[in-house]
């Protein structure tokens, strides 16, 4: 049983403190299973997970000798073919979901797009999408992209005000359950349950969620899920994306872009289209194998993980850092953006700086990598399968120095890039 928490006494943390956060991980061991820089504190696992070692000589293989020695026949001999739903059964467990209700598919936007005009469909009546203000922009885009076609309206409403906001017009709510800004996550079981009750479905975005905590979609009776891969699934840059559909819709369901691999029989090559049973309808088109194998590689560092104590150690390191920040960060005018209270805090602290880009990009430079988003927001993640709890301490020591020495005010630093 892991017990210590940085709140276990009053006063400043010490460096004893975090000696004794370090030796107690019961996750600890779990950082050897990837390639970080030497002298990197890597913090941006939320944007892109870092590199599991065993993922090179996988990639290599599959290229090497899946491609280069197998050619096309390795779409059967090799596994290809099933591995959408192979690396989807993987993903199922970190969300809560049944090995057949999860795919691995396209993006995430795109399997935003597919389970949106699905659920509208499955709501002949009803013509609106319930969302937020300030969700990721792609599933704003997305829900006004599917309203515009379906003749339907989206309507954004304030975080605070969704449940109010869901009603007998309402065909579709959709919510990201860890906002990517501030970190704040909803709740899942009540916002589902709410929406059920006035006869709407729901969409979760679980690209903040999928590998940085657990979720239980079927616990709480979820409609749909999307997520990308790259981020705390460690599947590598572009790295295709997952979508759920509970089982009691999958049969039913009509989702928009009717491609070939979604088909009931792909290679008996018919004009009509019939779709797959299950989740399988999902699929559109060829499956990007080498992102593909790269994420299922990934995913096995996750073998044999208990996502209670990961959430637990999360839920230390959050703590930790704004506590940290309270301590040494006091006279340079940071904000916090994430909630205080760690039970609505996801994988993530945020902190606000009007001069947020500068000094991320200073922190940078001194290696420790978090990143920025506009307008004032230094983003902090927490990938606790390699992250450790010096690296906060230490992360925290370079931002105050940074600080201190006025490091930030380079020019350098300000000039802004494509990425941020
Ligand atoms: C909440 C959320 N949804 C969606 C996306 C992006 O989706 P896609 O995989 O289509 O790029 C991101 C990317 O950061 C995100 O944070």
């Amino acid at each position: 049983m892991w017990r210590p928490s940085v709140n276990s006494r009053p006063g400043p943390v010490t460096p004893d403190d975090i000696a004794r956060l370090d030796r107690d991980d019961p996750l600890a061991a779990r950082r050897s299973l990837f390639a970080l820089p030497e002298g990197v504190i890597y913090l941006d696992g939320n944007s892109l997970g870092a590199l599991p070692k065993s993922v090179p000589a996988r990639i290599a293989q599959a290229v090497e000798q899946e491609w280069g020695v197998g050619l096309i026949r390795s779409w059967n001999d090799a596994g290809w073919y099933p591995a959408p739903q192979r690396v989807g059964a993987r993903i199922a467990p970190l969300v809560g979901a049944a090995p057949d209700e999860v795919i691995v598919a396209d993006s995430t936007s795109v399997n935003l797009f597919k389970v949106l005009v699905a659920a509208l469909r499955m709501r002949p009546g009803r013509r609106r999408i319930v969302g937020e203000r300030g969700s990721f922009p792609t599933d704003a885009y997305v829900a006004a992209g599917v309203a515009e076609l379906m003749d339907a309206e989206f309507v954004a409403v304030e975080p605070d005000a969704v449940a109010d906001a869901i009603d007998e017009r309402t065909a579709v709510v959709s919510l990201t359950h860890v906002n990517y800004k501030t970190g704040r996550v909803y709740d899942m079981a009540g916002i589902t349950r709410r929406a059920h009750a006035a006869g709407a479905l729901v969409v979760w975005d679980l690209c903040h969620t999928a590998g940085a905590m657990p979720c239980d979609l079927n616990g709480c009776d979820a409609d749909f899920a999307v997520g990308c891969g790259y981020k705390y699934l460690n599947g590598g840059p572009g790295a295709p994306a997952f979508v759920f559909v509970a089982q009691r819709h999958q049969a039913g369901l009509r989702q928009p872009i009717a491609g070939w691999h979604g088909h009931a029989h792909p290679f008996d090559f018919v004009h009509d289209y019939v779709p797959a049973a299950g989740i399988d309808r999902m699929l559109v088109g060829t499956a990007p194998q080498l992102g593909l194998l790269a994420l299922e590689e990934a995913l096995k560092a996750f073998d044999g993980v208990d996502l209670q104590q990961l959430r637990r150690k999360s839920e230390q390191m959050t703590e930790l850092f704004i506590r940290l920040a309270d301590q040494e960060l006091a006279p340079w005018g940071f904000g916090l953006a994430s909630p205080r209270d760690a039970a609505q805090r996801g994988s993530q602290v945020s902190l606000t700086h009007p001069e947020g880009y500068a000094i991320m990009q200073a922190l940078i430079a001194r290696g420790v990598i978090g990143d920025f988003r506009a307008p004032d927001i230094l983003r902090f993640g927490f990938a606790v399968l390699y992250v450790g709890f010096a690296d906060l301490w230490n992360a925290v020591a370079a931002l105050k120095d940074v600080m201190a020495t006025g490091a930030w005010q380079a020019p350098e630093f300000s000039r802004r890039k494509a990425v941020t």
